[in-house]
């Protein structure tokens, strides 16, 4: 009978998990750091983006999770010239020859995962963050990251899976919650700018906070 239980829990058990929980269940959790660093990646450049305004949000609600410690991190601040090293950055952080991308990297490289934030253009995100990612490889690769996207067109949902699909090349670690912010004319006001955000987004709330679980546990495995 025992046998029969055992046998039954070898085969059931690993069938009936999620693909989450799969994915953790064939890796050993390593050694817990005590805080981890997430950074916001902004990913507009406009400087009369609503992506800070948003990003500030996300921010705001992710302040109460436990041993994370969040940085926004703007790309409009960083100002990255359209890619420009000669090599691949595949062939690794050696192979950089300019200034501004060993600047990049390191500050990719210090956080333990990320949140990206992007606005959807033109029906996927905006080249900014594609060119911000392009700089490098290494940084990014294996770590996990939440993918928040807004738009008027159900919430940029059509940047977050072109985002999620150029990340999978990095083995990146996503979470399978994906919130997505629906803007609306009336949210903005004369200088197109958020009136009220922490208002108008409270209905991604959870949302946001279910990722980051979802993120706080794949950290767990982070080698
Ligand atoms: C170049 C461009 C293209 C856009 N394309 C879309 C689109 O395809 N779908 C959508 O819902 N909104 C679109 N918008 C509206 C943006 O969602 C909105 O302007 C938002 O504020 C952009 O984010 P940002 O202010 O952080 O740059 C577009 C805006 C710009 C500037």
């Amino acid at each position: 009978m025992r046998f029969i239980l055992s046998l039954f829990l070898m085969i059931w058990g690993p069938l009936s998990l999620s693909g989450q929980e799969a994915h953790l269940a064939n890796t050993n959790p390593v050694k817990e750091k005590s805080t981890y660093k997430i950074g916001i990646i902004i990913g507009s450049t406009r400087p009369n983006k609503i992506g800070g305004q948003v990003a500030e949000w996300v921010f705001q609600q992710v302040q109460e999770a436990p041993n994370l410690q969040f940085t926004l991190v703007d790309l409009e601040k960083w100002n990255l010239p359209l890619f420009n090293e000669p090599g691949m950055p595949l062939n690794g952080p050696k192979t950089y020859v300019h200034a501004h991308t060993k600047k990049w990297g390191h500050e990719i490289a210090s956080y333990d995962g990320y949140i990206f934030v992007t606005p959807q253009y033109n029906c996927g995100y905006p080249a900014s963050l594609k060119n911000a990612i392009d700089y490098l490889y290494a940084e990014w690769k294996d770590k996990p990251a939440i993918i928040i996207s807004y738009g008027f067109q159900d919430g940029g949902a059509k940047a977050a899976m072109q985002l999620k699909q150029v990340l999978e090349s990095f083995k990146m670690k996503f979470s399978s919650t994906m919130p997505a912010i629906g803007l609306a004319p009336q949210m903005l006001n004369e200088k197109k700018k958020l009136k009220n955000a922490s208002e108008d987004f409270k209905p991604y709330r959870e949302a946001v906070l279910n990722a980051v679980n979802e993120l706080v546990e794949s950290l767990k495995y982070l080698s």
